[in-house]
């Protein structure tokens, strides 16, 4: 138990790592929370009009979720894996360092399961692409590979993964209450737009 205490704590510090917001600043792009959503995400950081730093955003975001389940897995084992999986997206939405004020874990999300059960993870990038080309919007994108993903869970995963897949799909549908709403009004901008 102790030792999945210690890779909760990993995963969790791992996750809370804000590259998004790091990045923006370092790279002179201005404050994330005065832009657009003003959330720390890949998406938001588009808006500044740099797809370095955008991109850079997304693959960061995505491997500290990737490296969490690794390390976990090759140090520990498979619970482990898991644990410090969810304690990365938990890390992500809810960091301390920003007073629990984070992201929405959609990168970290992809790069987890790319990790946990690549044939999954494959499968949700592919279902996120899908959705971006076709709706242009990230957010709908993203809502569509996490609530996809259960179904790619039960035909190419193991079972073993099943209720860690359908938590962090509930988590990910909570954490953009605010684009749900803005889609039902029809507010809710393109990707690259700024509003
Ligand atoms: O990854 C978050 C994305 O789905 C939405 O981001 O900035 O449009 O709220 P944003």
């Amino acid at each position: 138990a102790a030792v999945l205490g210690l890779w909760a704590v990993v995963g969790y510090l791992m996750g809370s790592i804000p590259f998004g917001l790091v990045l923006a600043r370092v790279m002179g792009l201005g404050n994330l929370r005065e832009i657009g959503s003003g959330n720390i995400g890949a998406t938001n950081v588009l808006r500044t009009g740099n797809r370095t730093a955008a991109a850079l955003t997304l693959v960061l975001d995505g491997a500290k979720g990737a490296v969490a389940v690794l390390l976990a897995r090759a140090f520990t084992g498979e619970d482990a894996a898991q644990l410090a999986g969810l304690m990365a997206f938990l890390g992500h939405c809810y960091p301390v360092w920003l007073g629990f004020r984070g992201g929405k874990g959609v990168a970290t999300f992809l790069g987890l399961m790319l990790a946990l059960v690549w044939p999954v993870g494959v499968a949700s990038c592919l279902t996120w692409l899908v959705g971006a080309v076709t709706t242009r919007v990230s957010s709908m994108a993203a809502l569509l590979a996490a609530a996809l993903s259960t179904g790619w869970m039960i035909l190419l995963g193991d079972g073993g993964t099943l209720t860690l897949g359908i938590t962090l799909t509930l988590l990910v549908f909570w954490r953009h209450r605010a684009n749900i709403g803005r889609l039902k009004a029809g507010t809710e901008p393109k990707i690259g737009q700024k509003d």
